[in-house]
This record gives C-alpha cells, structure tokens and sequence, in this order.
C-alpha cells in the first residue's frame, strides 16, 4: 500500500495501472475509518482490480460554526485500517494541495439541497459535489462506493454523474450498525457515555416511524407522534425527521413507491444521522401538510 500526497504523482500511478487494463475502484472518505468504510473498501476489492482510498477532511463542505476544527482524525489508524482492507493506494492530500491559494470555481447543487441536511447545513451540498468531482477527475475510477447512512449524499451525487456526465458507476452501500442499532459513524467517538447510550433511540424512532406509516397509510401522524416522544429527549434536540420520496427527496404523492424515513439529532456537540429506505405501495395513503 502507497500514500500518496501529490495530485500529480496519483495522477502517474494511476495512469500506469490503466495501461495494464486494470479497473479502478474509488472510495471517498474524511477518515476516522470504521466499520461501514471498511465495507466500502471491502465492496471496492471484490469489484476491482486496484483499490484507491481518498482521506481527506474537506472544508468546504464544512459550515462556520461546524466541526471541521473538531472532525475526528488519526491517519495512523486509518492506515492500518486501509491496509487490512487491501487498499492499494492512500491518497492523502493537504488542502493546499486540492484547492490550491485561489480557487475560483465550484459546483453548485440546483435540485434536492433545500431538504434534510440540506436545509439545516446550507452550502453542505456545493463543498461536497465540488470536491468529489475534483477527486472523480483526479482519480477517473471505474466504479465508486458511498454509504447509505449519507443517502442524500448518495442520490445528489447519482446527479452529479449523470448531469456533469462522469462516466463513473455509483455504488451505494448499506448502513453498518452496531448491536444496538446505532449507525455507524466517525461522529460516533464524540459522544458522551450518556449521549451513546441514549444515540439507539434514533433508529428505534425511524423503525417505529415507518411500521406506523405502513399500518396506518397516514404519513403526517407517524411523523408528528414520533416527534412528539423525540421532543421529550433530554440529551439533544430534534434537527429533522422526515419522510419522502426517494431518491427525488420530493414530498411523496399516491405514484412514490420508495421512500426515505430520515433523521437528524444534535447531542451536545455532535449532530447525527440516520435513515431508513423502504418500498411500499402508496395508493391508499394519506398526505397532509407534513
Ligand atoms: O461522505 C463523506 O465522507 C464526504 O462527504 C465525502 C464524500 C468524502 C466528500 O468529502
């Protein structure tokens, strides 16, 4: 496995596997690996020939009064996570490196940003599609891996590929949880011992959320009593829970087959995510003003 810190040099190594015909597999993170990128990585490996592993913490995705200063970072660990998974090249950049002292163009989201974490982290969106074209071109994969714990992500990123025209396959991976249920995330260490405790309710309130929406056909209701028990909590507050259509993001209609139960709650400094995507037949549904 080589870490590499130079676009140029990623650039050379990766052109001289492409000569070989070997078939590239991509998997974007901002390190603090864990169990869901090792499943990435793992997906990448079965699917591949060599295995490129971006880590790098990206700002400008990153609000002001956000925790980029506070992400969670530990290249070491990461390395030997990376290695155990077969990762044949670390690409590891500064921010000089990929921004460079004056960058003057980005990549602004039109459709889907104005939801979720989209509406509760404004500009979220631009930083992330900005920097995973940038790293699409640097890279030029064949197939790239992103969880579904980040399903928005997921699905502004199927539109990135297909309107800015990457010819790049996007895979989306299932959430990991832990034998409680709490979805796995580099977020997860910031918890307190009390937060991590109380964190499980998030899923518990997203299972309860979808079988009350699928026995009762009534979406406003399942939403409004699971966030009445929510606003009871505590330990943080409520940021977003939600139903839609998915992967439109879109208020669901009687023709929404699948759909996205998602959430968001901040702890004391950490916010949290999580959802659940699920088909069913909606014809009998009842949609009010949710
Ligand atoms: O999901 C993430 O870790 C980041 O948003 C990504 C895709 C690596 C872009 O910085």
């Amino acid at each position: 496995m080589k870490v590499v810190r130079k676009i140029s040099e990623l650039r050379g190594l990766i052109q001289l596997e492409k000569n070989l015909g070997k078939k590239i597999g991509f998997v974007p993170t901002m390190g603090y690996l864990h169990e869901g990128h090792a499943s990435l990585l793992s997906h990448a490996r079965t699917e591949n020939d060599v295995v490129i592993l971006s880590i790098f913490v990206n700002p400008t995705q990153f609000g002001p009064n956000e925790d980029f200063d506070s992400y969670p970072r530990d290249f070491e660990r990461d390395e030997k996570i990376a290695s155990k998974e077969g990762v044949d090249y670390i690409f590891y950049p500064s921010v000089l490196e990929m921004y460079g002292d004056n960058a003057t163009v980005s990549v602004v989201v039109k459709d889907r940003n104005d939801v979720l974490c989209g509406k509760s982290r404004p500009g979220h969106f631009d930083g992330v599609v900005t920097v995973v074209s940038k790293l699409f071109n640097i890279v030029n994969p064949s197939k790239a891996y992103f969880g579904k714990k980040d399903a928005q992500q997921l699905a502004i990123i199927q539109g990135l590929v297909r309107d800015l025209n990457f010819d790049i396959e996007i895979i989306g991976v299932d959430i990991k949880r832990e034998l409680d249920g709490l979805a796995l995330s580099s977020r997860n260490v910031r918890l307190s011992i009390e937060e991590r405790e109380n964190a499980p309710m998030l899923y518990e309130c997203l299972k309860e959320t979808r079988k009350m929406f699928e026995e009762s056909n009534d979406l406003d209701n399942a939403i409004r009593s699971t966030k009445a028990k929510l606003m009871e909590n505590q330990l943080g507050s409520l940021d977003y829970l939600e139903i839609l259509s998915y992967p439109e993001l879109k208020k669901p209609d009687k023709k929404t087959t699948t759909f996205i139960v998602a959430i968001a709650f901040r702890y004391s400094t950490v916010r949290l995510i999580d959802n659940i995507i699920f088909k069913k037949e909606s014809e009998k549904m009842e949609i009010k003003n949710v």
